[in-house]
């Protein structure tokens, strides 16, 4: 079968781990008989340097007659004085939303050899932890109303943050149904104690756990949630939260699994297309260096394969060679940890994991 992907390897490492990406899926492609042919696209500040914007027409399009999406990552110092609609960020946010991809799948799972590269003491990490971060993609905060105006103390900037019960209850329900497929537990993390939105997701969320009777279902504010987090990560399955909170709490649990370069992500729509990438950034400190860690770019290339077009054999056998790629002992200078190994560069990660897919 052919599978036309949009690959979009953005800025910064972008297009690094894009290539570690591209190489791991033709091995798969060969190794189980697929076709996956690749379509670049501009996006982000590279798109701004050719073209002039961030996001051009012709990359929505070509996304949308693609049959998935591959992202590496965009931005970085060379574009932070362009303003707010112009900056590499705002592809992102437009991309997801020409796309209708309002449920971004995160998860944070421990690999066992990476408990020593975790900045949590050993005792917390030892069981491991396995968390599904649901996060509300196109609204809140983030699409909100913005801008600046006068105010009491002279000018202001303002961001608004608005959710519809209609937006709320499809989150909900992705939540819900991701949870019935996993250990049935979730917890909405919201701000009910000041936030009117998140009275509303509150209200919202209860109702359809009633009709989920088999999910053991909490609500957590978010300032706990994030202390939660660090103190038991083990406590956790699903965790179903707004776009910003998300954003924020995804990186906090990237960091428990020994580095923000180990977390995949999936946006998921209506449509089986979707769009894939890592959640960490472009990281222009080490961009162009070699050393970037490839692991949640080519993670997020194995949950393509398995969400977008149903291969969920192919998919577990990236996964399963980065599993065994690291219970080897091959790390990337991020999550060296305790390990006392010396750090492998981006190609000879990938490399590894190559050789282990066979
Ligand atoms: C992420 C990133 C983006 C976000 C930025 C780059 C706009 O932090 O995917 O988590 O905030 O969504
Ligand atoms: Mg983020």
């Amino acid at each position: 079968m052919q599978y036309n992907i949009a690959l979009l390897k953005g800025d910064g490492i972008g297009p690094e781990i894009t290539e570690s990406a591209v190489k791991v899926l033709d091995r798969i492609g060969r190794k189980f008989g697929h076709a996956f042919c690749f379509a670049p696209y501009l996006i982000g500040g590279c798109a701004i340097d050719a073209v002039g914007v961030p996001l051009p027409q012709e990359t929505v399009d070509g996304c949308l007659a693609s049959d998935s999406v591959l992202l590496g990552a965009v931005g970085g110092p060379k574009w932070d004085h362009l303003s707010g609609e112009q900056r590499p960020e705002k592809a992102l946010l437009g991309i997801r939303a020409a796309l209708g991809l309002y449920t971004n799948l995160r998860p944070a799972k421990l690999f066992p050899a990476l408990r020593g590269a975790s900045p949590l003491r050993r005792d917390l990490v030892d069981a491991g932890f396995d968390i599904m971060i649901v996060r509300e993609l196109t609204g809140g905060i983030y699409f909100g109303e913005r801008g600046y105006r006068q105010g009491r103390f002279g000018e202001e900037a303002y961001d608004t943050e608005a959710y519809s019960e209609f937006e709320i209850e499809r989150i909900g329900r992705a939540a819900f149904e991701t949870a019935m497929k996993r250990s049935r537990r979730l917890t909405s993390v919201d701000k009910a104690n000041v936030l009117e939105t998140s009275r509303l997701w509150r209200k919202t969320m209860h109702r359809l756990a009633a009709e989920y009777p088999a999910v053991a279902y909490q609500d957590l504010f978010v300032d706990n949630a994030a202390m939660q987090l660090v103190r038991n990560p083990q406590q956790f399955d699903v965790i179903v939260t707004s776009n910003m909170f998300g954003d924020i709490l995804s990186d906090e649990a990237s960091q428990l699994t020994g580095s923000i370069g180990m977390l995949a992500s999936a946006s998921l729509g209506e449509t089986t297309r979707g769009m894939y990438e890592p959640i960490h950034g472009s990281a222009p400190d080490i961009a162009g260096q070699n050393k970037a860690n490839p692991i949640a770019m080519i993670l997020s290339a194995a949950m393509m394969l398995r969400y977008a077009f149903g291969l969920s054999s192919e998919a577990a056998c990236i996964e399963d060679a980065v599993d065994a790629v690291l219970a080897a002992g091959f790390r990337t200078a991020d999550i060296i940890g305790d390990s006392g190994a010396a750090a492998c560069s981006c190609t000879e990660m990938t490399a590894e994991i190559l050789k282990a897919i066979g």
